[in-house]
């Protein structure tokens, strides 16, 4: 089965052809085009300038790699949600036209559940279930418990800001601008992450979790340092410490639903999966609890069009397909 999969939801416009057979997919078409360069003049994305480049790109895409008739296409899958209603619009409106023109079965696909996916663009082995994922991107972190193929059950989620945003707000403190999550790891890595003890928040709280003290523990320090603002050795000490604050929790509420769950294989997903020492760690973690660990390739840790083809397969091959005239985006879609 051929899937064309369209990602419109943030601020990479990318589209994939993923070949589906039984348990296995591969991508034979991926392109992705960012619009970083576009958006730092603002200092983080603007939707309604994110939409109209998604269009542009879109259509040279088409062009340039799809059949103009589909001839070889079975299905069309697109991100309906969560992320910028005016860019989810985009990918959504054409992917209905699409599938409309072409007369192809049409599946809604959720951006978490395709981040999720992205573990199963290997050809190695890929993610036995039950599985634990912990989702970490811009929007979103959650811990979810994957019982089968579009199976899922929320064990956790951030009450405030998700793990992305803080490393994207840390960032603009330390003047590094956007997209922050890059910058700050890179500044991280001639830190000392003890330098600063910058607070784990809810460790004893279940399964949730907080980002917002730590990030307003990062404020006042600067605030009370600002002269040391200038020191390098202090800015990366900061970020390091930052960094390393965030991930002690993330992996520490990875290890209590381990503990309470017994998943069979462990899974990282969303775009601070792309962070080299949150994934050192979190493939620690289940080498010490002997727990078949995924993080995905670098290529699809980010957002991509492939990731939501491979769960736009799974999904297809349930029938979970819609109405193209009745589909609409939706900014705030949830996995479970
Ligand atoms: O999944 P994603 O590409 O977009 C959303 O769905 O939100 O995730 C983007 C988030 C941003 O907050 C970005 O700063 C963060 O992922 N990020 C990172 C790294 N690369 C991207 N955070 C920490 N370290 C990284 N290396
Ligand atoms: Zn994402």
């Amino acid at each position: 089965m051929r899937i064309l999969a369209i990602e419109t939801s943030c601020d990479e416009t990318s589209i994939a052809v993923i070949e589906g057979d039984g348990e296995r997919v591969k991508p034979v078409t991926f392109v992705v085009r960012t619009q970083i360069e576009t958006h730092q003049a603002f200092g983080g994305v603007v939707p309604e300038v994110a939409a109209r480049e998604h269009l542009a790109h879109l259509l040279f895409m088409f062009r340039e790699h799809v059949d103009p008739k589909g001839r070889d296409i079975d299905v069309i899958a697109v991100t309906a949600g969560p992320g910028l209603a005016p860019a989810l619009r985009v990918g959504v409106e054409v992917a209905k036209t699409l599938a409309w023109t072409w007369q192809k079965p049409l599946v809604p696909v959720c951006h978490l559940e395709g981040h999720i996916y992205a573990s199963w663009l290997t050809d190695g082995a890929v993610p036995q279930f039950p599985a634990l994922a912990l989702i970490v991107s811009g929007g979103h972190t959650e811990l979810v418990l994957m019982q089968e193929h579009g199976k899922f059950t929320r064990l956790g989620e951030t009450i405030d800001d998700a793990a992305g945003e803080a490393f994207d707000k840390v960032a603009k403190m330390l003047g590094l601008g956007y997209p922050g999550g890059p910058a700050v790891a890179r500044l991280a890595e001639q830190g000392n992450p003890k330098a600063f003890d910058f607070p784990r928040a809810m460790l004893d709280k279940g399964l949730d979790f907080s980002f917002a003290g730590v990030k307003t523990s990062v404020l006042y320090l600067l605030r009370e340092q600002e002269s040391r603002l200038s020191d390098a050795q202090f800015r990366a000490d900061v970020a390091a410490s930052f960094q390393e604050a965030v991930v002690d929790v993330l992996l520490r509420k990875t290890a209590k639903a381990l503990a309470v769950h017994a998943p069979v294989s462990m899974v990282l997903a969303g775009g601070v999966a792309a962070n080299v020492e949150l994934r050192k760690r979190f493939q620690a973690l289940g080498e010490e609890k002997g727990v078949a660990v995924f993080v995905p390739a670098l290529t699809y840790a980010l957002d991509n069009a492939a990731m939501i083809g491979a769960a736009g397969y799974f999904r297809a091959l349930r029938g979970d397909t819609v109405n193209p005239l009745q589909l609409q985006a939706d900014s705030n879609m949830d996995i479970v």
